[in-house]
């Protein structure tokens, strides 16, 4: 008896016919699952172009300026000494998302954000243990960590395909890299982390930036600290004209502020890719709705360039029912 004529006959109500799913083809929701394989859409690999150690003998006179910040001096020697530790070659500028023309200026540009990053997560107590550089693109920054310090273990994801090749192809295997996906997961257990950064990372996230937040407060461990950089009001005062131009042309009504809208702005300017937009957040709005997550320990103006660094904590004690602690102790 077809099934249909067996319910009727027992009275029961008929199922209803599956209905297929049909997801327009533009749809943004295809787009988007479409991103849930690593994210592929990557330059290719060039030859590097340098290696620290050829920087030896520079005059490092003229990078002074670099140093120009609280907590940093600058010192040739230990400079020089610092370009012999590192062993690995630098990327190609197309490998490391443009940044410099010039190559010893990129290094020196991770180099002395490593100290700042430092000094700041010194400032919570943490000096070392293990670092995870989210985003870390080929390494501007978390090669300082590995090369410059003996306290840190550390790790790396981004998900373009070729800077994790390149990084799998050029730094030593005790730096664990991988790619990870467009959406917010990650292959690493709960509370790994003593340090976590993602420096220009939520600039350029979307809508899977409360989920990535998430994500990040799950690997640290509880008491750690995250440094996420994001464009905020001082940016928009001080945005440079390339990034004006770009938000000019996409996004003329947000342009057109004085000042930064109150909450988060995003400017896109491809809908197929999902590395293509520039986020901008209030601090107003870090402080109402990061805080559901961490707690905000600091906002810091230009702490990367034009872009703000905010210190994130994941709290000691987790919200649940029943009271039980971070550590799986009850109160
Ligand atoms: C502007 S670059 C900064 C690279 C590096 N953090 C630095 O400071 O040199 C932004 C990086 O974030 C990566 N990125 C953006 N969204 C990401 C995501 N959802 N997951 C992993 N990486 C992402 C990009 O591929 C790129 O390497």
């Amino acid at each position: 008896m077809p099934i249909k004529n067996f319910f009727k006959a027992l009275k029961l109500r008929v199922p209803p016919e599956p209905r297929p799913i049909i997801i327009p083809e533009d749809d943004r929701l295809t787009q988007l699952l479409g991103y849930s394989n690593p994210y592929a859409a990557s330059q290719p690999i060039e030859p590097s172009p340098a290696n620290p150690v050829d920087f030896i003998d520079v005059d490092l006179a003229p990078f002074k300026h670099m140093f120009d910040a609280p907590d940093l001096h600058f010192d040739a020697d230990e400079i020089r000494s610092s370009l012999q530790k590192d062993t690995a070659p630098i990327p190609a500028k197309i490998n490391r998302e443009d940044y410099c023309d010039d190559h010893l200026t990129f290094w020196l540009s991770g180099y002395f954000e490593f100290g700042k990053l430092a000094a700041m997560a010194a400032k919570y107590g943490i000096t070392g243990g293990s670092y995870f550089d989210f985003g870390g693109s080929t390494g501007r920054l978390f090669r300082h960590f590995h090369f410059q310090s003996n306290e840190w273990d550390v790790w790396s994801s981004d998900f373009k395909m070729t800077s994790v090749e390149w990084n799998i192809e050029n730094y030593p295997s005790d730096i664990a890299v991988f790619q990870n996906t467009y959406f917010p997961f990650l292959p690493i257990e709960d509370s790994t982390f003593d340090l976590i950064t993602a420096m220009s990372v939520f600039t350029h996230i979307d809508e899977t930036e409360t989920t990535w937040l998430m994500e990040l407060r799950r690997i640290l461990k509880p008491g750690a600290i995250a440094i996420v950089t994001i464009h905020n009001e001082d940016t928009w005062l001080n945005m440079q004209p390339a990034l004006r131009e770009v938000i000019e042309e996409y996004s003329p009504e947000l342009a057109a502020n004085p000042t930064l809208p109150s909450g988060r702005s995003v400017s896109t300017w491809r809908r197929d890719d999902p590395y293509r937009c520039n986020t901008f957040h209030s601090n107003d709005y870090i402080e109402t709705q990061w805080s559901r997550f961490f707690e905000i320990m600091d906002i810091i103006p230009q702490a990367s360039g034009m872009q703000a660094a905010v210190i994130l904590r994941k709290p000691i004690k987790i919200h649940t029912n029943s009271s039980v602690t971070a550590s799986g102790t009850t109160d």
